[in-house]
């Protein structure tokens, strides 16, 4: 039988809210949300925790244009509820993370292992699942599924590997942080740059992404970890994940900095990972030669950056890598990172300073616009 459940449903962007003068984005608790039975190669999962990611912010603040009504939510562990014809390997009562960009392990890419390419990622820009409707609805019409998940909702609906078991003694709580900030913060290190033992790499942006990047590319051995937030706190924080040198884009020169440090090479990579368009300029010119930029974060639509395409072949060489979450192929990503959570390389407890209930989202919105904190997560 479909089931009712509670979910935080996004009815109209920020803006719109601004025009009303709302300041938070207009999230309805709706308890009369349904959502279907899985079907053949389908999961339906009990969330117990989502993590608030800044996509979701740019989709509620109306930076991603998306239709309403729409559920966010994209971080997320929980409990798998029942599952569908087909689905073997998970069972009611497993603890899994969710992934957004689950791959279909069939298409072209996955065949070759580009995961992140998967014809399914598809489903992230139609708010459905790949059969093509949401499986969502509320008085009779469709409830779009936001960001590839849809978990700030007591129930989410993915397919076979949207939900990757978990071994059961890793607490829900801190793993949800894995399903987007840890696979695209440190996969961007570990599987699009692949930065080699020694490199040396720039982060720009220490939120939930870009200091999971630092903890990847300390796991991965980098020499230097140059770090640059205007949040000194968050800077702090990257400094105990092992970064080496701390960066205020507001009171130092990025580049002048870099260069300075890397004795006038640049680095080796660069992470854009606030989503500000300027900053992949800045990070292309802070690579060395030969070096390459990661664009991890989700610049608005109208960014640019300029780049010099006779300076490409005939001295740069530099490399410029799109980057979507992190390049994971999420059954082999998520329990490598628990692995390396489990050794104590990796630090998940430290990435979270609020715990909020879903009722709270208003006010969990405001902290992540507000750099309050790094991951707040809604308990459900
Ligand atoms: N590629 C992907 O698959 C993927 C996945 C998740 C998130 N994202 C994107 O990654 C970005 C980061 O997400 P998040 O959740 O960590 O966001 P966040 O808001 O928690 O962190 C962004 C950080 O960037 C910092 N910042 C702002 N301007 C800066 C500047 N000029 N120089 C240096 N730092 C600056 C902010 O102070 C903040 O600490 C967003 O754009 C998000 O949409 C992309
Ligand atoms: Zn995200
Ligand atoms: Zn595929």
């Amino acid at each position: 039988m479909p089931k009712q459940m509670t979910a935080a449903v996004l009815e109209a962007p920020t803006a719109s809210n601004v025009a009303e003068g709302k300041s938070t984005p207009q999230f309805t608790l709706s308890d009369n949300v349904e959502i279907i039975d899985p079907r053949a190669g389908e999961v339906r999962v009990r969330v117990k925790h989502c993590g608030i990611c800044h996509s979701d912010l740019s989709v509620a603040d109306g930076v991603f244009p998306v239709d309403q009504p729409i559920i966010l939510g994209h971080e997320a562990a929980g409990i798998v509820d029942a599952v569908g014809l087909g689905i073997t390997h998970l069972a009611p009562g497993d603890p899994v993370v969710l992934t957004p960009a689950a791959p279909c392990g069939d298409c072209y890419y996955c065949q070759r292992d580009e995961h992140s390419l998967c014809v399914d990622s598809l489903s992230l820009m139609t708010h459905a699942l790949p059969s093509g409707d949401t499986g969502l609805s509320r008085d009779g019409s469709p409830v779009l599924r936001g960001v590839g998940v849809a978990a700030f909702a007591e129930y989410a609906i993915t397919t076979a590997h949207g939900a990757v078991k978990i071994p059961a003694d890793v607490p829900l709580e801190v793993a949800c942080v894995i399903g987007c900030a840890m696979q695209t913060g440190a996969g961007a290190v570990f599987n699009i740059a692949r930065l080699e033992p020694g490199a040396t790499a720039l982060i720009m942006g220490l939120g939930g992404v870009g200091l999971a990047a630092v903890q990847g590319a300390v796991i991965a051995g980098a020499s230097s970890v140059i770090v640059s937030d205007p949040i000194a706190g968050r800077r702090e924080l990257a400094r105990s994940f092992g970064a080496t040198h701390l960066l205020d884009p507001e009171h130092d020169d990025v580049l002048t900095s870099v260069r300075e440090i890397t004795g006038g090479i640049g680095v080796d990579y660069a992470f854009e990972t606030a989503g500000v368009g300027a900053l992949l300029q800045l990070g292309h010119d802070a690579i060395r030669n030969g070096g390459a930029l990661v664009c991890v974060g989700a610049p608005p639509l109208d960014a640019q950056f300029n780049i010099d395409p006779v300076a490409l072949f005939v001295t740069s060489q530099k490399r410029i890598l799109g980057c979507l979450l992190g390049g994971s192929n999420s059954p082999h990503e998520i329990p490598r990172l628990i692995g390396l959570w489990r050794t104590g390389r990796l630090q998940l407890e430290q990435m979270i300073t609020a715990r909020r209930p879903l009722s709270d989202i208003g006010a969990a919105f405001d902290d992540l616009r507000q750099g309050v904190g790094v991951r707040t997560v809604l308990n459900l």
